[in-house]
């Protein structure tokens, strides 16, 4: 029915409206022709994305990334290339061609892990029904919780005996492999049996925004042993995004622009239970940037619920620093001590947790009161003015920095320069870091200005660029990437193919030269203006390389026998040559 892949994936992206996906996850606007809103990829107060519904590609201003619907559902989901195709071909009322006509290797790790994990959620959750399951169902309901509320997360128990899972997966044509690959297996080095890493614990499955379930977290019921277990780093896993019950509290989120922050699996299916379903949790000991991305893409604010045990709040204290790094506005609320979030409403009820929840503390006031506790000398002072000068250091906005500057260092009793000059300095120090490499890439932005410039010609003016590609090809684009783009429009060109963006967005699947076709669409340039950036091109030689160049043209030409290849030599000889003569005569 498709010719090929590509076709197919025109197909569906030809069927859907590429900013009724993007708008899910982010707000977006309509202003003039466009239709833009706040970048996802990166921090910023005023809106440099921007998504081209006629072209059916994004592109942020801001940080360079830009791409087609299948690379944003990618990137802001991390679902695989195939799980992001079928959920557009779905939401666009197709089928799937068959599988292993395109089917591509690399994904296959991903797809086979999160299949492995469906199966085993799905085996757990059953296992809590059987004889073998009877303690870890005991367990959960013990702790409060409805049969509805253990449907809903999904709750299970793994037996001791990992034969069951086994022959379970098996039936579902998931192989042992695939379970090891998601970490429920652990192969034996000694050629034993395999090492049952949840055995014997009841199960959280861990729910990502796109309905997948990327890895568990598994309570001991009782006896020796670490508390939780988790599952392993994986291509699906990864600790610093996991937010446990997102999946579940993501309408609400949403919806009340906030999140409730907890800290553990228990706190966030007991506040789910109570009716506050915008909690989730962060599942460890500090925040990471990317949790912080994740919940200010949906929400304004977060607000963080801490258990009420005062050798953990120390942690905290500095565990929030990268959530700084957002736009988030922060909240904090200490429980009474000897309560966390579970046990609280479970106590009181949702009514007076509500009550908590209504009087955050400011996350700066919070920082304070906590630091100050054990700030009694000059010493401690300096030290404390160094942890606020640090968390400062980290607002992104320059006026929000400069308002906590002025207040911060009133409330310590530091002199205001010099807390300015200590924040000052730490961003400098981190600036340095970033250029010399260390630090997290953000620019994207690939090849010289004129190079994109030329692109933007070529991607608005095919037409113009026919001189262009005959005498120069690609070789005016530096970066690898851009002499992909400029092979790939030219060869298409000559084919007579369709080179508009969206055609050359589908055809490339490379993520950089995705984003170089966007950024260079985006560049405004009328016909003239690219006629010139063109022109300036057509005669970049200087004359000891083209000098080189008919010297190589002729030593070809001797050697070479075939009448055709000769006649095709001899064509640029002429070209080269006569190029020879212009530039001696300027
Ligand atoms: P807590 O020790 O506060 O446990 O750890 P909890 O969630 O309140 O569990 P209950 O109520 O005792 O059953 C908070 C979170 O830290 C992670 C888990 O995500 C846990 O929910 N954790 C804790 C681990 O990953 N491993 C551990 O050994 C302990
Ligand atoms: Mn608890």
């Amino acid at each position: 029915m498709y010719d090929d892949f590509s076709t197919f994936k025109e197909e569906v992206k030809g069927r859907i409206d590429i900013a009724d996906v993007i708008g899910e996850y982010v707000e977006l606007k309509k202003r003039g022709s466009a239709t833009i809103g706040l970048c996802p990829f990166h921090n910023e107060k005023t809106p440099s994305f921007n998504v081209n519904r006629a072209g059916q590609f994004y592109y942020c201003f801001g940080c360079g990334k830009g791409g087609d619907v299948i690379s944003f559902l990618m990137d802001i989901t991390g679902m695989s290339f195939l799980e992001a195709i079928e959920q557009l071909t779905e939401r666009a009322g197709l089928e799937m061609p068959r599988k292993e006509s395109f089917s591509p290797g690399a994904k296959e790790d991903t797809d086979r892990i999160i299949a492995a994990n469906l199966t085993a959620a799905e085996y757990f959750h059953l296992s809590l029904s059987s004889e073998e399951g009877k303690a870890g169902m005991d367990y959960l309901l013990g702790r409060g919780l409805t049969p509805e509320t253990i449907r809903s997360f999904r709750l299970g128990f793994a037996p001791e005996d990992s034969a069951g899972l086994i022959a379970f997966a098996r039936k579902k044509t998931v192989q042992p492999e695939a379970l090891e690959a998601a970490g429920l297996l652990v192969p034996s080095k000694y050629g034993g049996p395999s090492y049952n890493r949840f055995g014997g614990r009841v199960i959280f499955p861990i729910i990502d925004q796109a309905a997948r379930i990327i890895g568990f977290g598994g309570r001991i019921l009782a006896g020796e042993g670490a508390k939780y277990v988790n599952s392993p780093e994986s291509p699906v896993y990864h600790k610093s995004r996991v937010l446990f019950g997102l999946y579940q509290a993501k309408a609400a989120i949403k919806k009340l622009r906030t999140a409730v922050v907890v800290e553990g699996y228990m706190d966030v299916i007991s506040l789910h239970q109570a009716g506050i379903t915008h909690a989730i949790a962060s599942s460890g000991t500090s925040f990471t940037t990317e949790q912080g991305r994740i919940i200010a893409r949906l929400a304004r604010s977060a607000l963080l619920l801490f258990d009420g045990d005062s050798a953990g709040l120390s942690a905290a204290v500095r565990g929030v620093d990268n959530l700084l790094a957002t736009d988030l506005s922060i909240g904090v609320v200490v429980l009474p001590e000897g309560h966390d979030p579970d046990s609280y409403v479970r106590e009181y009820g949702a009514e007076a947790l509500q009550k908590y929840l209504e009087h955050p503390l400011d996350i700066w006031e919070f920082k304070l009161q906590a630091l100050k506790r054990d700030a009694a000398d000059v010493k401690d002072k300096i030290k404390l003015a160094g942890e606020i000068a640090d968390s400062i250091s980290l607002i992104p906005d320059e006026l929000k920095r400069d308002i906590y500057i002025n207040d911060l260092s009133f409330k310590i009793g530091v002199d205001r320069d010099s807390m300015r000059k200590a924040v000052d300095g730490r961003i400098k120090k981190r600036a340095g870091r970033k250029e010399s490499g260390e630090g997290e890439q953000s620019s994207q932005l690939m090849g010289t200005v004129r190079q994109r410039e030329l692109l933007a010609a070529v991607i608005h003016y095919p037409d113009l660029s026919r001189r262009l590609m005959e005498e120069l090809g690609s070789k005016p684009f530096g970066h690898p990437a851009m002499k992909a783009v400029a092979d790939i429009i030219f060869h298409r060109l000559v084919e007579g193919l369709d080179v508009s963006p969206s055609a050359l967005m589908n055809v490339v699947e490379n993520r950089e030269a995705q984003q170089l076709i966007a950024s260079a669409a985006m560049i405004k340039v009328d016909r003239e203006t690219a006629e010139k950036y063109i022109a300036d091109h057509l005669s970049p030689y200087d004359e000891p390389e083209i000098r080189s160049k008919i010297e190589e043209l002729r030593r070809r030409l001797e050697s070479e026998k075939d009448t055709k290849k000769r006649e095709a030599l001899k064509v640029q000889l002429i070209r080269y040559q006569s190029l020879y003569q212009k530039l001696k005569n300027n």
